[in-house]
């Protein structure tokens, strides 16, 4: 297949290329650091540094969105906010454009959201219908997911990726966690009550390769493992992976004061059930945290 991938030079679409490379797809990816592409992605990696270089006539099979700003590194001033938006929602209307204008439409677009998109619930277990959440970051995932939909009438599968905590060994969040819990510094963020829905980063890809290739599915899913967890949970297991303890508490008021509202990120998430996939009969290679941290530690 022809693909054309946005995000690809990030944690995800590194991963996803090596993955696609390997299935033998053509690739190119959208990327404003052109050149770093084929190191990054891959030496038969093609880059595009502007979708206005994808002409009516040039064809792709397939397109995966992933591009965004990094969502917790800065301050979410007015400015910032602006940015994670054109960054997500901006460019997927670009490439709906792109796609309307194409003479040969592609197939399908896996386009990209998150777990925020059902905001703040720390007790109840999520499935694909349950409603969105209301915040900043909710508001951010439906807008970008609802930029993505209109494919659907040009004859385009869509599916929508809410993607959870990608745990790898390439960095993420997982990769700032480590060195505090490596030294006995993890600390359980808050009350520890928010839900956590991680996902290891070979089935994060495993999942995609599915969606890309199954004709039959379309629409939201949740691309999370099947057993989310508490952040307390999530710290005690992580401290055990690393063999340190954390006995630590991050105050949620101190978390507030030191990162304004996006500490929403750390203090508050939702336990997202990947109810349609494991429907369609996927079967996880790591359906449990130890298990993952586990493979992600190397140990
Ligand atoms: N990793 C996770 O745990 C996780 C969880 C939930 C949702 N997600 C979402 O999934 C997507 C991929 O995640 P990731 O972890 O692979 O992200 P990442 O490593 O931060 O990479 C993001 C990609 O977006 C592009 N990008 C960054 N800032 C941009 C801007 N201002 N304008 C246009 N493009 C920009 C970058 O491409 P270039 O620099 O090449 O242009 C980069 O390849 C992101 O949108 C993220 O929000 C990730």
């Amino acid at each position: 297949m022809k693909i054309l991938m946005t995000g690809g030079t990030g944690l995800i679409g590194r991963a996803l290329c090596k993955a696609l490379r390997a299935e033998g797809h053509q690739l190119t990816v959208l990327s404003r650091q052109a050149a770093l592409v084929p190191e990054m992605c891959g030496k038969t990696v093609q880059a595009m540094a502007s979708l206005d270089e994808w002409h009516s006539t040039q064809h792709f099979d397939a397109v995966i969105n992933l591009a965004g700003a990094p969502i917790v590194d800065a301050v979410w001033t007015p400015a910032r906010k602006q940015i994670l938006r054109d960054s997500r929602i901006a460019l997927t209307e670009k490439l709906l454009q792109r796609i309307a204008d194409a003479a040969h439409k592609p197939a399908v677009l896996l386009s990209g959201s998150a777990v925020g998109y059902y905001g703040n619930r720390p007790d109840v277990e999520l499935d694909e219908q349950s409603e969105a959440g209301a915040d900043f970051a909710a508001h951010l995932c439906a807008d970008w997911e609802n930029a993505a939909v209109p494919a659907s009438a040009l004859g385009v599968r869509v599916c929508l990726l809410r993607t959870g905590l990608v745990l790898s060994d390439q960095g993420g969040l997982l990769g700032r966690m480590l060195l505090p819990f490596k030294f006995a510094l993890g600390a359980r963020l808050g009350a520890g009550r928010q839900g956590m829905s991680w996902v290891h980063i070979d089935d994060y890809v495993a999942m995609v390769l599915r969606l890309l290739h199954d004709e039959q599915l379309s629409g939201a899913f949740n691309m999370t493992a099947p057993h989310p967890v508490s952040n307390a949970e999530f710290t005690g297991q992580l401290a055990h992976a690393v063999g340190r303890p954390a006995i630590f508490v991050a105050p949620g008021r101190l978390l507030k004061w030191a990162m304004g509202e996006r500490a929403v990120l750390l203090l508050e998430g939702q336990r997202a059930l990947p109810v349609r996939m494991l429907a369609a009969g996927f079967k996880f290679t790591y359906p449990e945290l130890p298990d993952a941290l586990g493979a992600v530690l190397g140990k």
